[in-house]
């Protein structure tokens, strides 16, 4: 059964043991596995939202319920994250940056995922995210690092691919925006 102190207290554990994800990724594995227990745990899925779990300067936590049809701009975070997908789907795009002026950036590749599915994402990813179905959709993201001081982080604007300064609040906005079921 899935519980939040212990899944927090476990991946506070691992992160000290070793820097790496791969710890965190087997707990996020476990925890996406029994994805009613973790809905249980964590609330329904009935607001776009991005909810700090825990918050440290080696881990950060998120629960990240996206809205139907949800798309977030190409963004990096300067640190791993571990995703993991407990209700609905996610479709990852990711993209490289390109010698063109502006720091425009083309596709790379893409990864489609499913509920119980986790994936690792390197430090230097840059990607964007879809909610492709018509209803909510939830996963736990975990960052190997204080997710909300990052120095040097970019976006990319979605429609000219134009890298600028990244901004938290365009991604607050954007959650702000799909805030009731459809
Ligand atoms: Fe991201």
């Amino acid at each position: 059964m899935f519980n939040l102190g212990n899944f927090i207290e476990d991946c506070k554990v691992s992160i000290s043991k070793d820097q790496s994800h791969l710890g965190i990724k087997a707990l996020v594995e476990s925890a996406v596995s029994s994805p009613g227990d973790l809905i249980a745990a964590l609330g329904p899925l009935e607001k776009a939202g991005a909810t700090t779990i825990y918050h440290s300067d080696e881990l950060t936590i998120v629960n990240v319920t996206w809205a139907p049809w949800m798309t977030v701009f190409p963004h990096n975070h300067n640190m791993w994250a571990v995703i993991g997908i407990y209700s609905g789907r996610e479709d990852n795009v990711f993209w490289r940056r390109t010698d063109q002026p502006d720091g425009l950036i083309e596709a790379a590749g893409a990864k489609s995922l499913c509920v119980g599915d986790v994936t690792p994402l390197g430090k230097d990813i840059i990607h964007s995210v879809t909610n492709p179905i018509p209803k909510f959709s939830g996963a736990i993201h975990v960052y190997g690092g204080d997710f909300f001081n990052v120095p040097h982080r970019s976006e990319w604007d979605a429609e000219q691919l134009k890298e600028r300064d990244y901004n938290s609040e365009n991604v607050m906005n954007l959650f702000e925006t799909f805030p009731t079921n459809s």
